[in-house]
């Protein structure tokens, strides 16, 4: 059984993230979505939230887990039997940190690889602050993150009507 796991802080989880998650459920038998507990930044959204937007997102998917972990990814990875580490790729300035990661990933644990997949060009410009940023001025996120947690983004920054104002 192929276990391959996406680890990320999905702060919140966007149509980006959505895309890799498709994509790595294809090549595996089971994909393990793994959000960071513990961060030197505070995520903006708390970890139930995180996980929430995510469990909703995929909520009819049966070979994708979502579950959280704290501490090296490359014990979590142990721990759940999984063998490789899915990475996201938008552009070349992803390039030098991800790299660092991968190795120094290797260098933990040489049995584990990470497989980065390219993003979808339609994808290349979002990321989770882009979304905060805009949502945060109730500009419009449709299109951006999955229509189920609209509402619930907006909310946080005191923008109930955000949702139906601007799509
Ligand atoms: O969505 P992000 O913030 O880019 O995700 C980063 C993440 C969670 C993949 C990375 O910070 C991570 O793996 N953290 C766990 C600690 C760890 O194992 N670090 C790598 C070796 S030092």
């Amino acid at each position: 059984m192929r276990i391959f796991v996406y680890p990320g802080t999905f702060d919140p989880v966007t149509n980006g993230h959505l895309d890799i998650i498709n994509r790595a459920a294809k090549i595996c038998d089971k994909l393990i979505v793994a959000v960071l507990v513990n961060r030197s930044k505070a995520p903006e959204f708390t970890l139930e939230e995180r996980v929430s937007f995510l469990k909703d997102t995929l909520r009819s998917r049966t070979n994708i887990e979502v579950a959280t972990f704290s501490g090296l990814l490359v014990d979590f990875m142990k721990e759940r039997k999984a063998t490789t580490i899915i990475k996201g790729l938008r552009a070349v300035s992803d390039f030098e940190y991800e790299f660092q990661m991968a190795l120094l990933n290797k260098n933990l644990d040489s049995e584990i690889e990470t497989l980065f997949m390219m993003t979808n060009i339609n994808y290349s410009y979002l990321s989770s602050s882009a979304v905060r940023e805009l949502a945060s001025h109730g500009g419009n996120i449709k299109d951006l993150v999955p229509d189920c947690i609209i509402g619930r983004i907006y909310e946080k920054y005191g923008c109930k009507g955000c949702s139906t104002q601007n799509i």
